[in-house]
């Protein structure tokens, strides 16, 4: 199965999010039962391997904290345009979090991932189709921000890739600890 580790959004954050999506010809918005904040992409994993990471990652000791998601991008750009995404006030927090996350599925025998750590929760994707009022969409909700929720969690989710969307399920889920 193909795994990743992720915070979930509460759903009036999946809401506000939700209001973004639209007005952009051409854009695949994703569903806003869908909407996450990956800390780590694991991809395939077998049974014995799903075990080892979940006994790591219940290891990872780090404390709850508040996030705001703040102002919209984009990876690639023109016909290679990949995503448009909201991002994240800046937190430190966060980051320790996924320090604590990447070292826990490094030591349960997953490859280290060398990329640099872009927070951010996938609105659309593209697959080349032209998306040609992008620049009036970055512009427009340049300034969205959106309330502070409590990250309490974080979870492992396996992903299923149907021919029209993912099905991501939560496999198992790890506490943060009250401050
Ligand atoms: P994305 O939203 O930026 O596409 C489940 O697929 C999650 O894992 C998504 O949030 C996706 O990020 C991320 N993901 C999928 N494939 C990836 C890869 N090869 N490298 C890094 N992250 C990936």
């Amino acid at each position: 199965m193909r795994l990743f580790v992720a915070l979930a959004l509460p759903e009036n954050i999946r809401w506000q999010l939700r209001l973004l999506c639209g007005g952009l010809p051409g854009a695949r918005w994703v569903p806003p039962e869908n909407f996450h904040l990956t800390l780590r992409f694991i991809g395939e994993a077998d049974g014995a391997e799903l075990q080892d990471i979940d006994a790591s990652l219940a290891g990872v000791r780090a404390p709850r904290f508040s996030l705001s998601l703040a102002g919209v991008g984009h990876f690639g750009s023109g016909s290679k345009l990949r995503s448009i995404w909201a991002g994240v006030a800046k937190q430190p927090a966060l980051t320790h979090l996924r320090d604590k996350v990447e070292s826990a599925v490094v030591r349960a025998g997953v490859e280290p991932q060398g990329q640099r750590f872009q927070p951010h929760v996938t609105l659309a994707r593209s697959k080349g189709e032209p998306v040609p009022k992008l620049g009036e969409f970055l512009v427009q909700h340049n300034l969205f921000r959106s309330e502070p929720f409590e990250v309490t969690h974080f979870t492992l989710f396996s992903s299923f890739l149907n021919h029209n969307a993912a099905i991501y399920t939560p496999e198992r889920s790890y506490e943060l600890s009250r401050a």
